[in-house]
């Protein structure tokens, strides 16, 4: 297999594809809450940007409530050719997009895989820049190397997650955390694929695997440049009467400071501010025993919403014994 080249660094997170019926509710969520740039919106889709980027977050009609899709963009073409063949090495189907396809993702050509959880991997090299000034309601977002945000996923076959985002872009472990959670531990690996701390965190249940959530990721994260940029979005999103998942707190490993709300498809959207960047030179992996050094407190917390909300994950951890997980490898 092809992997005498390390193409770590070389590979971001791009744009984002939810499928979702509830685009009114994304839209305000997305453009009066988080604050990003509208870029289209009509009755079948939605486009977002948060940079010179023509198109970073997308939401298409249709029935997931999830997102379907994760486009990644890769430095070069020397680079892409590299991930192919280790695609192919492994006998994973690579798909061409359609300059239909392309268009709508703000690229301008993209191979597709099907990814871990059935999520389509998507990858290209050259973005469509946007043509008109930002106009958000925030003052910025950190992309650039870091790629525009990321993913934790919980999954019932966390090695074979991790190993795909090893192996195929040589993403390297950042650190762990073992987070005791509603009776049961939950292991979280952190994984980057370039100066961001992470672009993957994989959650896994210990010993029993469950998987308690329903949407393909447990939350997407994106990042502001400002403690005021966070502290705005907050009070816009809780005005505008979204659901604060976990109010403001601290993580232990990258030390951003952040919260989550819950999105009008159920999954988590996390927005942070003051994330470290990874020096490749001097970086030690951590292992820590919380998710949080302080804060992350859900905002319904009374005893009935804490019954209902681990009856319902209980219910769903059950069921997930009995349906597969898909894996590349
Ligand atoms: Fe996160």
């Amino acid at each position: 297999m092809s992997n005498a080249t390390d193409i770590f660094g070389a590979v971001g997170m791009g744009y984002v594809i939810v499928e979702s019926e509830r685009l009114a509710d994304w839209r305000r969520f997305l453009k009066q809450g988080l604050g990003l740039h509208e870029a289209a919106a009509d009755d079948d889709a939605l486009a977002f940007r948060v940079d010179t980027h023509a198109r970073r977050f997308m939401v298409r009609r249709g029935k997931a409530e999830d997102v379907t899709a994760s486009g990644w963009q890769v430095r070069d073409e020397a680079t892409l050719a590299i991930i192919r063949q280790r695609l192919a090495d492994r006998g994973i189907a690579i798909e061409t997009g359609s300059a239909e396809e392309a268009e709508f993702r703000g690229v301008t050509s993209f191979i597709r895989v099907k990814g871990p959880k059935d999520m389509a991997i998507e990858l290209f090299t050259d973005a469509l820049p946007a043509d008109e000034p930002l106009r958000m309601l925030t003052g910025g977002f950190v992309t650039g190397a870091s790629g525009l945000g990321h993913f934790a996923i919980t999954s019932k076959k966390p090695e074979k997650m991790l190993r795909f985002w090893q192996e195929i872009f040589d993403a390297r472990l950042s650190d762990r955390i073992a987070q005791p959670m509603a009776g049961i531990v939950l292991d979280i690996t952190f994984l980057r694929l370039n100066e961001r701390h992470h672009s993957i965190a994989v959650a896994t249940t210990r010993g029993l695997r469950l998987d308690p959530i329903r949407t393909r990721i447990q939350h997407m994260n994106l990042l502001v440049e400002t403690l005021e940029d966070l502290s705005a979005a907050f009070e816009r999103l809780t005005d505008l009467g979204y659901e604060m998942a976990h109010e403001i707190g601290q993580h232990p490993n990258d030390r951003e400071v952040s919260f989550y709300v819950l999105s009008p498809s159920g999954f988590e959207m996390e927005l942070g501010w003051n994330a470290l960047r990874v020096d490749e030179a001097t970086w030690k992996q951590g292992y820590y025993n919380a998710i949080s050094v302080w804060g992350h407190k859900p905002e319904r917390n009374s005893p009935v919403d804490r019954l209902l909300l681990n009856l319902g994950n209980f219910r769903r951890g059950l069921g997930s014994l009995l349906s597969p997980e898909y894996s590349p490898l």
